[in-house]
C-alpha cells in the first residue's frame, strides 16, 4: 500500500480523510512519522501556507506529503482574517475570541458575505497539486449552534437556515469547504496513482 503523509496531527482530520481514501492508500500523521517540530507557516496566502507545510515534511523526511490550510473571507471586511483565521483576535486566543472580533467588527454591516475556503497541496515525486474548496454563506449577527468549531457558530452556508454549528458534521461535511477540496484531492488520488 502507498504511504502518504499528511502533514498534521488533528485527529479528527486524520479520521475523516482515512475514511474517505479508504484501504488503497496508508495515511500517516506527522506524529507517525515523529516529527514533532512546528512547521513554519508564514506565507501571507492560504494556497502559500498549504505548500509550505507539504514542501517542509518533502524536502526533509522525502515522502510524499499532502497538507491543507482553510481561512474565513468576510467580503465586507476585504477578505479578512482569511490566511489569519486562527489567529484573528492575536496569538494563543480561543476561537470564541476570534468570533467576538469577528462580530464586533461586523456590528451594522449589511453586507455579511463570506466564504470558507480550503486549499489542499500535494506534493508525490516531482509533483505539486493544489486543491481548492470553498464555501459561500453569510456571517449570523449571533451565535447560533453548539457543533463544530472555529467559527462554526456564526457561518450560515448558502441555502440553509442553520449554521455549521447547527448542523450534524456529516451535514456540514457533505458541503463544506474542507469536503469540496478533499473530493477533489481524493478524485485524483484515484485517477492518477
Ligand atoms: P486550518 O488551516 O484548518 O487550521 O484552519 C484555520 C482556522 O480557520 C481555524 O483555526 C478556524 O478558526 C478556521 N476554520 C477552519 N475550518 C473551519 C470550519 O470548518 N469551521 C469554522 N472555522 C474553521
Amino acid at each position: 500500500m502507498k504511504s502518504l503523509v499528511f502533514a498534521t496531527n488533528n485527529k479528527k482530520k486524520l479520521r475523516e480523510i482515512r475514511e474517505i481514501i479508504g484501504n488503497k492508500f496508508e495515511v500517516l500523521s506527522l506524529e507517525d512519522i515523529n516529527c514533532h517540530e512546528e512547521i513554519p507557516e508564514t506565507c501571507d496566502t492560504i494556497e502559500g501556507n498549504a505548500l509550505q507545510k507539504a514542501h517542509y515534511i518533502k524536502d526533509k523526511f522525502g515522502m510524499d506529503c499532502f497538507a491543507d490550510d482553510t481561512g474565513l473571507e468576510v467580503a465586507a471586511l476585504n477578505g479578512e482574517p482569511g490566511v489569519y483565521s486562527a489567529r484573528y483576535a492575536g496569538e494563543n486566543v480561543t476561537p470564541e475570541q476570534n468570533i467576538d472580533k469577528l462580530l464586533s467588527k461586523m456590528e451594522g454591516v449589511k453586507n455579511r458575505s463570506a466564504k470558507f475556503r480550503t486549499v489542499i497541496a500535494f506534493i508525490h515525486g516531482d509533483v505539486e497539486k493544489e486543491f481548492e474548496g470553498q464555501v459561500s454563506g453569510s456571517i449570523t449577527t449571533e451565535r447560533h449552534g453548539e457543533g463544530g468549531f472555529g467559527y462554526d457558530k456564526v457561518f450560515q452556508p448558502e441555502n440553509s437556515d442553520l449554521t455549521f454549528a447547527e448542523m450534524t458534521s456529516e451535514a456540514k461535511n457533505k458541503i463544506s469547504h474542507r469536503g469540496n477540496a478533499t473530493k477533489l484531492f481524493v478524485d485524483y488520488l484515484n485517477d492518477e496513482l
